[in-house]
């Protein structure tokens, strides 16, 4: 596919990605256990052991966790500590602690409890935006226009269901192309691709990027893979051997959507430093200290 690359926007914030260097080989990894880990546990998890959670994964050498949601607690209630959890929690100089934001009131409690950085989150499928957070593709786009130019740290966009939606069954790259462009557009400083029910093949993954790399540079792009069918890691490979260096995974392999029937957990952070061992410096051990606090209720 030809279409030109949009031109290199900026947005409100000036954000240097960590894996721009041309020739970097190392692989960063964003931590997203007590984000997407947490938000589908029916038990109420305590305020004190998120924040141990978080804590503990400060130390492994991660450099950049998220931390939780400003959605609406009706909808997330796992999740409805967010700001006294980012009052509690322990933060490291250099670690960057991150939060899901849905609207402009999301941004408002998000940047009062000092976020480093905010994700705006959409989708590829309508079925899926529409079930998750009340909108079509279109309006959420549009309601995160004054989300993405009034926040004052960088952004983060995540497009949902790109290779399968629970709904609608198969995303084509030709559907996920437009929203990328249009978050960027909006000025967004970074794209996580969401394989958002784990059913991603190596082949999908490689005719997705094989597209979406002749739009956007790699180093703006991350891999979000769940992990059903155990095919994660191998994904995170290809994505890898196609100049992908930033992958969100969790400790423990804890994670899902509450939204999308069948989203099973994210690809275990362990698994993936394993995969990518010698290309990053976080410890796993530190990993598997902090998904042991949360596993009582995580199983
Ligand atoms: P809505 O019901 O259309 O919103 O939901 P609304 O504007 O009509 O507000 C309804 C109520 O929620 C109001 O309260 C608002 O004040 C409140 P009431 O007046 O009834 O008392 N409200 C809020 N409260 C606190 N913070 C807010 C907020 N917004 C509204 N930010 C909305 C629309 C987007 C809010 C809702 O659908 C929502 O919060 N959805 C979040 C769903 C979610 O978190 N899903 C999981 C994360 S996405 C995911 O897991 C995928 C990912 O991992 C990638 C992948 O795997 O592919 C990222
Ligand atoms: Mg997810």
């Amino acid at each position: 596919m030809t279409q030109a690359p949009p031109p290199a926007q900026e947005g409100p914030v000036s954000y240097k990605p960590m894996h721009a260097t041309p020739g970097d080989e190392r692989v960063h990894i964003v931590e997203v256990g007590p984000r997407d880990g947490l938000q589908t546990i029916q038990a109420t998890i305590p305020t004190e052991v998120k924040v141990a959670f978080v804590n503990a994964l400060s130390e492994s050498g991660l450099e950049e966790i998220e931390v939780s949601s400003f959605v609406s607690p009706k909808w997330v209630p796992q999740l409805a500590d967010a700001a006294e959890v980012f009052a509690q929690i322990r933060r490291v100089p250099g670690v960057v602690y991150s939060a899901l934001v849905p609207n402009e009131q999301g941004l408002e409690r998000a940047l009062a409890a000092q976020v480093d950085k905010i994700a705006v989150f959409t989708a590829a499928s309508e079925t899926f935006n529409q079930k998750n957070i009340a909108a079509t593709i279109e309006e959420s786009i549009e309601r995160f226009r004054p989300v993405v130019a009034q926040s004052t740290v960088p952004v983060r966009g995540y497009v949902s269901t790109a290779f399968y939606c629970p709904y609608e069954g198969k995303i084509a790259p030709s559907q996920v192309i437009p929203v990328l462009l249009q978050l960027l557009e909006l000025g967004v400083h970074e794209i996580s691709i969401g394989d958002t029910i784990g059913k991603a093949t190596t082949e999908d993954v490689e005719a997705l990027l094989d597209a979406l790399l002749e739009v956007v540079e790699p180093s703006r792009v991350a891999m979000h893979f769940h992990d059903t069918y155990g095919k994660a890691v191998a994904n995170a490979r290809v994505a890898y051997d196609m100049g992908i260096r930033r992958f969100d995974s969790s400790a423990g392999g804890i994670g899902g959507c509450p939204f999308a029937p069948g989203a099973p957990g994210n690809v275990s952070t362990q698994a993936l430093l394993r995969e990518f061992a010698g290309l990053h410096s976080v410890e796993i051990a530190a990993i598997d200290r902090a998904a042991a606090i949360v596993q009582r209720w995580t199983g």
